[in-house]
Parts: C-alpha cells; structure tokens; sequence
C-alpha cells in the first residue's frame, strides 16, 4: 500500500514539472476551500467512468492514466462501481509504478452504488445477498432501489475495498456516490438522517487518515429545481457537515457535470446561500467547498457536435477542445474531469491546458442565465 496523500509540497513539485501549463495558470488552489487550499490542482482531471468491462480496456485505462500524469493531470477521478471496480484497479496498477510520488496526486472515488467484483457472479442476487446483506454490511432496510446503500458499515466497507484496488493508505477524495438516488425512495428527514450518520463515519475516517476530506458526488440533485424530489440543497447539507463535526468538518468536495450541455451549476440560481438565491458555483464558494466538474464532453456526446461559433468564442479549433476550455474555465470550478481511456484523448485534450482560460465576457456570452 503507498502512503501518503496529496500535500502543498507534492502538489508544488508536481506542476513545476510543467512551467508552460503552470505558466498559463492550469495549475490552481482551491483557496476558499478549508483542508484543500494548499494544493495545487490541475484544471482537468482523468475521469474513469465509461468502457467495456474487459482486460483490454483495463490496459487502455492504465495506459490512458499514466499519460494524463506524464502530461500534467494530477487529480485522478473513479469510483468502486465503476467498470465493476476494475477502472480503481487499472489507476492501482499506475501507483504501483509510476515515479511520481503519491504526495502529488488528489485521488478522489465514490461509494454508494452496489457492484460486482470484475464480474458478473453467476447468481448476482445471491451474490449481493451473500456478500453484504447476510454480511450484515448493508441493513436491508438501508438499501434504495436494490442498488444504493449509504449506511456507515456500508461505506466503510467500500472505502476499505477502494484502499485495496487502488493500492493506497490514503483517499484524498471520498464521494457518496448520487445520494439524491434515496430520495425517490425515503423521505427528506429520513435522507438528512442517514446523511448525518454517513457523515459522522466519515469524520472518524479521516480521523483514522483514511480519507482527507469527504463530499456528495452527484448527477441530478444539484442541478434540479428547488421544487424536484431529487433536489440538493447544499447550504442544507453543510448544516449537517457542521452538526457533526463543527467548522473543522471535512465536507469539502463537491461533483456536478458540468458543460457546454449541462451549465446549471453556474446558470441556474437553484441554491441559497443565508436569504440569497445563489448558483451553485457561488454557493460552493461561500460555504467553502470545492466543486469538480464531471462529464466536460458530455459523455462524448459534445465532439463533433458543436457550432462554429462556440469554437470560435473560446479560440478553440476543434470541439472537443472548445468543450473543455468551457468547463474548466467556469468561476469557482477547480477541475472539469474528462473521462478518458485512450492515450491519445489524453494527448489532444492536454493540448487545452497549455492556454490561458477563456476570457469572462467571452465565456458568459454563451449563454443565458435562468432563475
Ligand atoms: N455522478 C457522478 O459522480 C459522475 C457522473 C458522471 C461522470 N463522473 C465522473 O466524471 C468523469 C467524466 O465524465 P464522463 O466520463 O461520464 O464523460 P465525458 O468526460 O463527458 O466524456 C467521456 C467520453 O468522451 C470521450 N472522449 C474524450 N476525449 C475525446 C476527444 N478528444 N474526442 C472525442 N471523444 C473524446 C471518451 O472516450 P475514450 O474513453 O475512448 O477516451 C469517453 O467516451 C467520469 O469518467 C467520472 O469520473 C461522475
């Protein structure tokens, strides 16, 4: 197991390897962030998220992380679900080898959605059943959708089991992986309930220097009408953070997709901040909390479909390009991840980062704000 975590000093080092993407600011630190601020983060981050479940795209991942890091990538996104834990593993064989020290990387996953181990078992009920329910890891009675646990022995378990795939002591991001999954199932007190519980198993996992911080990923919650069933309010949700452990509480990440497709974050003023109406962007900033953006091309969908004027407003030559330039150049965002299991996505969407970010005015012009 590697120890460590990222820190000022290693974060440092590793963007002085590149003083051209340092140069035009790829490198920043999250400085209203409490527990983050020291590090240096790149603007865009490895995401891990889509592919085949089979050994070919294992190596392509591996290959396609080792190349993000060769090229100035150092926050490295998965969670345990993904790709049945395989792409975690596929990030553990880099750390296994790789000459970048641990201390120069934000290692970020997630835990909530139930998963197979490399495979599909040949009973998957039986296999779930078995291994976390007899197991007495998820409480029945915690389980949503037959899919979504966030109970405290649930979470620990994942985390225990996300430390052996990527071969770490130490998670510097730990996710809830899309709580909002619960609230299509329970009501609001129940979901701020078992929120509270899994928030205080946090805090006593970062106590135990497991994780360094911990947060809410998500797909909808974030982005919904107050009015939705889904909906998140994070001003709420930080409540609950202080509740449990006070201003030192280690709730300080957040994940949204964030696009050219998906700008809610910054576009929407769906949060409230004290007796404000404010985005979520700007809500993240006041209440301290770092905000990644997931999902930049919109899970590929936006190469190849954007008109020219948005290429040309951000100076981009090609989509993909043109895409991440947005995302990454949203205020208060620290890192847009990109999922990419080929090496040579990595190469050309590295290209963004030798720029500076796109200028305010241009970025805003592309689209309109919605109340
Ligand atoms: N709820 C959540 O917590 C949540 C939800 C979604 C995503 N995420 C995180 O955010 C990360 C990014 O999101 P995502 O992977 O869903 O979507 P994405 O980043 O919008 O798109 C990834 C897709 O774009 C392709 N791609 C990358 N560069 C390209 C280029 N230059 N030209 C054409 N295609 C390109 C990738 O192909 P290759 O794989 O072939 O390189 C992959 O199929 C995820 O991997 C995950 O880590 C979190």
């Amino acid at each position: 197991m590697v120890r460590g975590h990222a820190s000022h000093s290693g974060t440092a080092r590793f963007s002085a390897r590149f003083p051209k993407l340092t140069a035009a600011g790829h490198f920043r630190q999250p400085e209203h962030v409490p527990h983050l601020s020291h590090l240096w983060l790149s603007s865009i981050g490895i995401g891990t998220y889509l592919g085949e479940v089979d050994a070919a795209t294992d190596q392509r991942y591996t290959e396609a992380v080792e190349e993000a890091i060769a090229s100035g990538v150092n926050v490295l996104d998965s969670a345990i679900n993904y790709r049945f834990q395989r792409s975690e593993r596929s990030i553990g064989a880099v750390l296994k080898q790789t000459q970048v020290r641990r201390d120069e990387l934000l290692i970020c996953t997630k835990a909530g959605y139930l998963t197979y181990d490399a495979t599909v078992p040949a009973d998957p009920r039986r296999y779930f059943i078995e291994e976390y329910i007899d197991a007495g890891i998820v409480p029945r009675e915690e389980l949503v959708a037959g899919m979504h646990c966030m109970a405290p022995s649930y979470l620990k378990n994942q985390l225990d089991r996300s430390l052996g795939n990527l071969g770490v002591e130490t998670i510097d991001v730990f996710y809830i992986h899309n709580p909002e999954q619960q609230l299509g199932d329970v009501p609001r007190d129940t979901f701020h309930d078992r929120l509270r519980r899994a928030f205080a198993a946090l805090e006593e996992q970062v106590a135990a220097e497991k994780i360094r911080v911990y947060g809410i990923a998500t797909w909808n919650g974030y982005r919904q009408d107050r009015s939705a069933k889904d909906y998140l309010d994070l001003a709420e949700i930080a409540a609950i953070a202080h509740d449990v452990r006070g201003d030192g509480h280690h709730f300080r990440a957040i994940q949204l997709p964030f696009s050219l497709g998906l700008p809610e974050a910054f576009a929407k003023d769906n949060q409230r901040v004290g007796a404000r109406r404010v985005s979520l962007l700007t809500a993240a900033r006041e209440l301290g909390i770092a905000v990644i953006g997931s999902a930049a091309l919109l899970q590929g969908k936006l190469a190849g479909r954007l008109p020219e004027f948005v290429r040309e407003r951000l100076n981009c030559e090609t989509d993909a390009e043109a895409a991440i330039q947005f995302a990454r150049s949203a205020p208060a965002l620290t890192t847009a991840l990109v999922g990419m299991s080929r090496k040579e996505h990595v190469k050309t969407n590295l290209k963004v980062a030798t720029r500076p970010m796109a200028k305010m005015e241009e970025w805003e012009s592309l689209f309109q704000k919605q109340h």
